[in-house]
């Protein structure tokens, strides 16, 4: 593999609108994206921004993104030999039954799957979690997370850089994302910028 990979997950919680952002912008930056979307994923993203699963392939393989299945566990990316070839697996949005199961160890779908490979590879993983407000099971399976040296939040944008539109909180927190990822990138004004 040559160029940095990530597997992007997209699960059933609200906020689509951050995943088609990262779906638009990354593969600009040279960075390879591969894709997994739940069931869910599918159907809220349909939902919110009026695009089907089938016009999301048809769109985004023409940029060179490549797609599984979440129900299938032959998938190169569910071992870890494969999987630790890439830099990164971001799960955006994270629904709170994606972390619960990634938090526990449990395994129904190739995202979860993905993601317990990535955290017993040391494979940076980030939970871009939706949901207000929080149980304390939410919460404490974030803490779980983070103590297995993963990052797991709630999906928080800024107002400190003056967003006109939608599009720019989507920008903020893909921005985020790709810092930790240690990308480079203008996606947002940092605090001060001129
Ligand atoms: C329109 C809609 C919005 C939803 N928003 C959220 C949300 O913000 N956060 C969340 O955790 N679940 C949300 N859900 C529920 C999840 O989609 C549901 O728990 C699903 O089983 C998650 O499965 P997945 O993690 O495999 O995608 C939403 C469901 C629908 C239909």
């Amino acid at each position: 593999m040559q160029k940095e990979s990530v597997v992007l997950c997209v699960t059933g919680a609200s906020g689509a609108i951050y995943a088609k952002t990262f779906l638009d912008i990354v593969p600009s930056l040279d960075i390879n994206i591969e894709c997994i979307f739940s069931e869910y994923g599918r159907r809220v993203f349909n939902y919110e921004l009026g695009l089907k699963y089938s016009e999301i392939i048809e769109t985004y393989s023409k940029k060179g993104i490549k797609f599984h299945e979440p129900n299938d566990m032959f998938s190169p990316l569910a071992s870890g030999s494969v999987l630790s070839q890439y830099s990164a697996v971001v799960v955006l949005p994270c629904s709170v039954s994606t972390l619960g199961n990634v938090a526990n160890g449990i395994v129904n779908n190739l995202i979860h799957r993905v993601c317990d490979v990535a955290l017993k590879e040391k494979i940076p993983l980030i939970m871009a979690v939706r949901e207000m407000p929080l149980s304390v099971i939410h919460l404490e399976n974030m803490v779980k997370i983070q103590k297995m040296g993963a990052s797991a939040f709630v999906i928080s944008p800024a107002f400190y850089n003056k967003p006109q539109k939608i599009e720019d909180l989507a920008l903020f927190v893909v921005g985020k994302i790709l810092d930790l990822l240690k990308a480079k990138h203008n996606l947002y004004k940092r605090w001060n910028e001129k």
